[in-house]
């Protein structure tokens, strides 16, 4: 099989990995990709935001499946083109994709489907939104409605700081979502639809703030672990009783049938799971984690739930390692990075046994130096027989590089390898 991912990230790169390591898969392409990738695959320099350059590319490359790995293109409609011109594809409709692109949509689908998820309120004026945050109450939680990479979500407990962010999203024409504050630990759980049915894959979890101990702005997430020791039994499977599976049936109802990974961002609370966003795509950093430790062939399972062939009984088959991934961004991120720095130690890091580097916001210089273009840069990716062994590993791969204002946190995975991740759960 001939696959084209779609999507410059480090979450493509270990897309393009896992499916190279596929038996059944012979050729992987990727557009745009990134310098990393390159050295992988062949990768192709087109705007991955354009429907057609995309479909125009699959038909070039003969590819009988395409993985749209962003949201972007998904939102701008890159399934539905390829789904139109008869290509294969594993990621939603711009349709389905509302799931992820407005989170007012998506709380009319849990609402519907009865998933269980924070309270919330619209607000599209100031007063609105001074309302909503007084019948809450602190911690506030602030949501911009539309796309933002992450970093639209302002959780404080300083009222002004709520406000101020409503204020800007509504300068820029947007509208917010107000919640009730979910206490307790998060898990990403990735669920491989295809419109019918679901396989859920390894569930992980991710660091949003930029520094240790959770300081800090949001970002598109800082690192990430996979499994979780910590989790109650049945939590898997709860997730998807509750959760995948009454949204992908309202999905269904509505004409609008979901395929694609449904990214369920989760809270465990003293109440029970609720779930904090959706995301229609697969997670980064987590898929790095998530796909380093994947058996199965990727290949064969995006294709079955490209063609509506899923088996929901399909166990997937997994390494027995936890996999650790700790991204290393660059100086000023999330705001403006700094970019253009030569990245050293790329093949130190590379050399540590059970060590690879998925790269994200990298390019080649002229010189042929690898150098930094984005916000995330890296990822450092280690398995390990325990999640010791693999936060070792994976601190070791950091330590190997460097480049001027680099940035990682130092505490990826530790509250779980020192047993401080408490679930609390009164009922359910
Ligand atoms: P989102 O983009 O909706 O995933 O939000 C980004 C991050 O903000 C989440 O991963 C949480 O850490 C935090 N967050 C979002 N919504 C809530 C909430 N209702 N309660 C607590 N934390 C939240
Ligand atoms: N790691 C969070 C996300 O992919 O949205």
């Amino acid at each position: 099989m001939k696959v084209l991912v779609i999507g410059p990230g480090g979450r493509e790169h270990a897309i393009v990995r896992a499916l190279a390591a596929d038996p059944y898969v012979e050729e992987v392409h990727c557009a745009p990709g990134n310098a990393g990738i390159a050295r992988d695959v062949p990768v192709h320099p087109i705007d991955a935001q354009d429907p057609e350059a995309v479909v125009a590319l699959a038909r070039e490359l003969a590819s009988e499946l395409v993985v749209v790995g962003p949201e972007a293109p998904l939102a701008a409609g890159v399934a539905d083109a390829l789904i139109a011109a008869g290509i294969p594809v594993f990621g939603p409709t711009r349709a389905a994709a509302q799931l992820e692109a407005s989170k007012a949509f998506a709380k009319e689908i849990m609402a519907e489907a009865e998933v269980p998820t924070a309270m919330a309120r619209v607000a599209t004026n100031t007063e609105e939104a001074a309302a909503a945050l007084d019948a809450f109450g602190a911690p506030h939680v602030v949501k911009d409605d539309g796309l933002a990479a992450g970093k639209g979500v302002v959780v404080t407990n300083d009222r002004a700081e709520a406000l101020a962010h409503a204020e800007l999203c509504f300068e820029a024409g947007g509208t917010v979502v107000i919640e009730e504050f979910l206490d307790g630990p998060e898990v990403s759980l990735f669920v491989i639809c295809d419109g019918k049915h679901a396989v859920p894959l390894s569930p992980a979890q991710d660091f949003k703030r930029i520094f240790d101990n959770d300081q800090g702005p949001n970002t598109g997430g800082m690192g990430a672990y996979s499994p979780l020791p910590w989790l109650p039994e049945g939590f898997t499977e709860q997730v998807m009783e509750r959760v995948a599976y009454p949204t992908l049936r309202e999905m269904e109802k509505r004409g609008t049938p979901f395929t694609g990974v449904l990214y369920c961002g989760l809270a465990i609370t003293r109440r029970g799971i609720r779930v904090i966003e959706f995301n229609a795509r697969f997670g980064d950093p987590e898929t790095q984690a998530v796909l380093a430790r994947l058996k199965t062939p990727l290949g064969s399972l995006l294709l079955a739930a490209a063609k509506g062939e899923l088996d929901d009984a399909e166990q997937l088959h997994w390494h027995p390692q936890t996999a650790v991934d700790v991204v290393i961004a660059a100086e000023n991120y999330p705001d403006a990075p700094v970019k253009g720095a030569t990245i050293q130690g790329l093949d130190e890091a590379n050399a540590i046994e059970n060590v690879h580097v998925a790269h994200a916001g990298t390019a080649t210089d002229a010189e042929g130096n690898i150098t930094v273009a984005g916000g995330r840069v890296l990822a450092v990716v280690a398995l390990g027989d325990d999640l010791a062994a693999a936060r070792r590993a994976a601190y070791e791969g950091v330590a190997k590089i460097s480049w001027p204002g680099a940035q990682s946190r130092s505490d990826i995975g530790l509250k779980a390898e020192r047993g401080e991740i408490v679930v609390n759960q009164e009922s359910n």
